[in-house]
């Protein structure tokens, strides 16, 4: 007998929800350790299942910005999010600082001034204490219910507490059942991309040295002089070995994460050569992955010429809406 398909599914249906900051374009550890996770997990969800896929403009005001650049900062990163395969039917794509616009927003900001009405709301007041970081990030998490929150190794902390939150909240109080699913930290095998200048720490966006990440809007060319200055060790032969030898074994990872592969397979490959030629190889895949976003970037700039204009929460004059 044939059993339909709904009826023998047991899995309960997931709510699948990221971010991420528009302080700069994203790089390759952006990339390897959330945003391709984001892609899989489209192509991978059933009907059923719903994604939320959000720029967090109010994150990046825990640091000091000009408001102009975040303000096309917000927009690049949207066109971005398109181009690697986010896919706006099928997600919802949104800004965080949208949210701000709702009505129920604006009237409950209103009942906490005490307020008489909703124009006498002065959203200088929103401060620190509101937005708070990981508070912040985790009502992203709950607010949505979310189940599964794909994100890179440096997040995990932030989605541990959103789970004690969660928990907290579910046992204080206690309904007929729990409000809060506990979301479930989901991550790639290349969870943790180092810096090619200094691999003791992680490829960020806010380091000063551009040398030290792979911008996915990077040419070629850049790509590969950028591997080639790659920081690894004098040590002959490649192995992976992430405690010893962190650079050569960040280059192995990325070269993993960038053919699919398994990366005790690939430093295999590799064991006997130098590193010259992992990092001609990395630079071939990095043109090819290059090449393939630049098509989908021809498919991207259909989607956004067919999308109603946005428009950004910032004000015209490119003031940010929260200091
Ligand atoms: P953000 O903007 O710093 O980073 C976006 C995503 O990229 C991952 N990532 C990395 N993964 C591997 N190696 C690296 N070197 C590397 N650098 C960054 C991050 O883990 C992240 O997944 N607080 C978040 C944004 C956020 C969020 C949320 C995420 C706000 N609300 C709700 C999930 C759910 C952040 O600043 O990401």
């Amino acid at each position: 007998m044939i059993i339909p398909r709904r009826v023998c599914q047991i899995r309960p249906r997931r709510v699948i929800l990221s971010g991420i900051q528009p302080t700069g374009i994203p790089h390759l550890g952006n990339y390897l350790g959330a945003l391709s996770n984001w892609v899989k997990l489209q192509k991978s969800a059933e009907p059923e299942d719903k994604l939320l896929f959000s720029i967090v403009g109010w994150h990046a005001l825990t640091l000091p910005q000009d408001p102009a650049a975040l303000l096309t900062a917000r927009n690049d990163m949207l066109a971005v999010l398109l181009a690697i395969g986010i896919d706006p039917n099928r997600s919802i794509l949104f800004h965080q600082d949208h949210l701000r616009r709702m009505t129920t927003w604006k009237s409950r900001l209103a009942a906490a001034r005490n307020s008489a009405s909703e124009d006498e709301v002065d959203e200088s007041l929103l401060n620190a204490g509101l937005f708070m970081y990981p508070v912040l990030q985790a009502a992203d998490v709950l607010v949505y219910k979310a189940t599964h929150v794909p994100v890179g190794d440096d997040q995990q902390q932030h989605i541990e507490l959103t789970r004690d939150l969660a928990d907290i909240f579910n046992r204080t109080f206690k309904g007929t059942s729990p409000l809060f699913p506990l979301p479930n930290y989901v991550n790639t095998p290349s969870k943790r991309i180092l810096s090619l200048k200094d691999p003791t720490s992680k490829m960020s966006k806010s380091s000063p040295d551009v040398q030290s990440r792979i911008l996915l809007t990077d040419t070629a060319t850049q790509i590969q002089s950028k591997i080639r200055a790659a920081v690894t060790d004098s040590i002959q032969g490649i192995t992976y070995d992430p405690k010893d030898r962190p650079g050569t074994s960040n280059l192995l990872t990325i070269l993993a994460a960038c053919t699919d592969s398994d990366v005790t397979q690939v430093a295999k490959t590799y064991e006997s050569q130098g590193h010259g030629d992992l990092e001609t190889r990395s630079a071939y895949l990095d043109e090819t992955a290059r090449r393939g976003a630049a098509r989908a970037i021809e498919h991207s700039e259909e989607t956004m010429g067919l999308a109603p204009p946005i428009r950004g929460d910032m004000s015209d004059s490119g003031k940010p809406p929260v200091h």
